[in-house]
């Protein structure tokens, strides 16, 4: 199975790429939407996309034969925006879009994101960092995991987690951290997800700092759009969604941007039907109308 790209068509309503248009794409992940933003913006518009994740990048490089140098890959943290669009010595951009989260490819791969996968407990996506899930799980304090289970997984049984984790340790893959989960969490509180979706989604979010990535990259992509460009941000969970209505709200006061709709776009029940991972996604798009002061 292919990595189906969520709110395609909702997306690209919006953005509406332009021949002669600079858009960026902070999340390349499998590439659909940098495609549909280079096909729409035929035949001189340009595409930056990011992925911190090397393998994403590799299969990115082959559409470079298709659309030649209208694509710039950049293989670092989309935190780093700003370093990159100077470097290419782009001022500002028409329009960025995120699309949080991981990849099929990422989901599907043995590098630990899945529990339905069984595998070494890793979780990197830039596999140059130094701190993996197993880490995590078998070196941190028991209040430090029940921290960060609580926090990052907002789950509600993150001490009787943590004290089964310390207790059971060593836990070297995937599927002894999902069975152990399964075991202390009572049967009949997640009858929707599995019950170690949230211990998955905390371990993530912290293997790869990924809210405070968020903070610094959307702040940054306000920064660099030019008057009447237009950040859009897919988020598939309450903790991203939330840091996406801050960032908006905070420059919306501040005069710097206008919100294109007030409540998140959902997907179709028909793009859900084709595409369970969409379920969970809300779109959020804003239009820049003022540029931000020096001290904002
Ligand atoms: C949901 S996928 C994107 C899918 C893509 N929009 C598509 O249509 O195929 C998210 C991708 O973003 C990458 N990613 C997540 N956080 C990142 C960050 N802070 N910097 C760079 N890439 C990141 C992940 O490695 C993953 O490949």
């Amino acid at each position: 199975m292919k990595h189906k790209s969520v709110l395609m068509r909702e997306l690209m309503t919006i953005v509406q790429p332009q021949k002669d248009g600079v858009y960026v794409d902070m999340t390349l992940g499998a590439a659909g939407h940098t495609k549909i933003l280079l096909d729409l913006s035929n035949p001189t518009g340009r595409v930056i996309a990011f992925d911190k994740d090397k393998e994403a990048i590799k299969n990115g490089e082959k559409l470079k034969e298709q659309y030649g140098n209208r694509l710039i890959l950049i293989n670092d943290d989309y935190a780093n925006l700003e370093e990159h669009l100077n470097r290419l010595c782009i001022n500002s951009v028409d329009g960025t879009v995120f699309d949080l989260g991981v990849s099929l490819d990422q989901l599907k791969s043995d590098r630990g994101f899945s529990f339905n996968i069984d595998a070494p407990l890793d979780m990197r996506m830039d596999q140059s960092k130094p701190l993996t899930a197993e880490m995590i799980v078998n070196h941190w304090d028991m209040e430090e995991i029940e921290k960060i289970l609580s926090l990052y997984g907002e789950e509600r049984f993150a001490r009787r987690i943590a004290r089964a984790i310390v207790k059971q340790r060593p836990i070297k893959s995937t599927k002894e951290l999902a069975d152990l989960v399964e075991q202390v969490v009572p049967r009949n509180v997640s009858k929707k997800i599995h019950p170690a979706t949230r211990t998955f989604q905390a371990l993530r979010i912290v293997v790869n700092d990924e809210l405070e990535s968020m903070r610094i990259g959307l702040r940054a992509a306000v920064k660099r759009l030019s008057i009447n460009g237009i950040i859009c941000v897919i988020s598939f969970h309450s903790l991203e969604d939330r840091i996406v209505k801050q960032v908006f709200k905070d420059c919306k006061q501040k005069g710097v941007l206008r919100l294109i709709n007030k409540k998140p776009i959902r997907p179709s029940p028909e793009e859900v039907k084709n595409n369970r991972r969409s379920r969970s996604a809300k779109l959020r798009c804003a239009l820049k109308i003022k540029a931000e002061e020096k001290n904002d």
